[in-house]
């Protein structure tokens, strides 16, 4: 890990404790729920889903309150005191995930999960090129992408000065989505409160004939 983000790593880790109780009452486990429910029937018992810069766990412990749980559900973040935090909320509701310290962007290229789920986290990669690439090196084929990404708004000029971040519009989230191996974006707007203001999500497809045969 570079030293900009071991900084930003420990940033998160101060911020641990305190993480759920402030993203819960703007919404945002509200809005991620809303995005799992657009995914329509799935069978969680079936799939192996990674949470990339899980943070608490919002993003997977919404999907598991709409979906139920997963076969096997994995924990990817750069904060130890993040993933901490997650393992002990979801033990609390009887999941056991798999917690792994360690940025997107080494993420081993295997395809080995059915579903990546993944919330704010490529708007602090120095090439969120690079982080939906590897997110894509690790999804079997038939395999979706879960993203929220900020967009621009005033309400996000100040988390992105506060956190360093950045903000893509949707035109461009779709660009770096095609340049790394996804097709069959769909975006889901938030419908109310400050993720509707913030945030955009998408539902993205692999790209079946790009999965074994990418050189990006
Ligand atoms: C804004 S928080 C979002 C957390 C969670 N996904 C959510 O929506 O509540 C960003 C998270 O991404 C993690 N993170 C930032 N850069 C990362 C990277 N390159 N690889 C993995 N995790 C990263 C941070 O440690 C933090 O937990």
């Amino acid at each position: 890990m570079d030293l900009i983000t071991k900084n930003l790593a420990a940033r998160y880790d101060a911020a641990a404790k305190g993480w759920n109780g402030k993203i819960t009452p703007l919404g945002y486990p509200a809005a991620y729920a809303a995005l799992a429910e657009k995914l329509g029937m799935v069978d969680a018992a079936a799939l192996d889903i990674l949470d990339a810069g899980a943070g608490s766990a919002s993003f997977s412990g919404a999907f598991i309150a709409v979906h139920g749980p997963p076969k096997s559900l994995t924990l990817r973040d750069i904060s130890a005191d993040m993933l901490e935090v997650a393992q002990r909320s979801l033990h609390e509701t009887g999941i056991e995930a798999h917690c792994v310290s360690g940025d997107i962007e080494s993420l081993p290229a295997a395809p080995v999960f059915d579903l990546v789920l993944c919330a704010h986290v490529i708007e602090h990669c120095p090439s969120p090129a690079a982080a939906l690439k590897a997110l894509r090196g690790t999804l079997r084929p038939n395999g979706k992408l879960l993203l929220v990404v900020s967009k621009p708004h005033w309400c996000t000029t100040l988390i992105r000065l506060i956190w360093r971040s950045r903000a893509f519009h949707p035109e461009k989230v779709h660009a770096l989505l095609a340049a790394s191996g996804f097709d069959n974006v769909e975006n889901v707007a938030f419908a109310s409160g400050p993720p509707s203001r913030t945030s955009m999500g998408y539902i993205a497809a692999l790209q079946e004939e790009n999965h074994d045969n990418c050189d990006c």
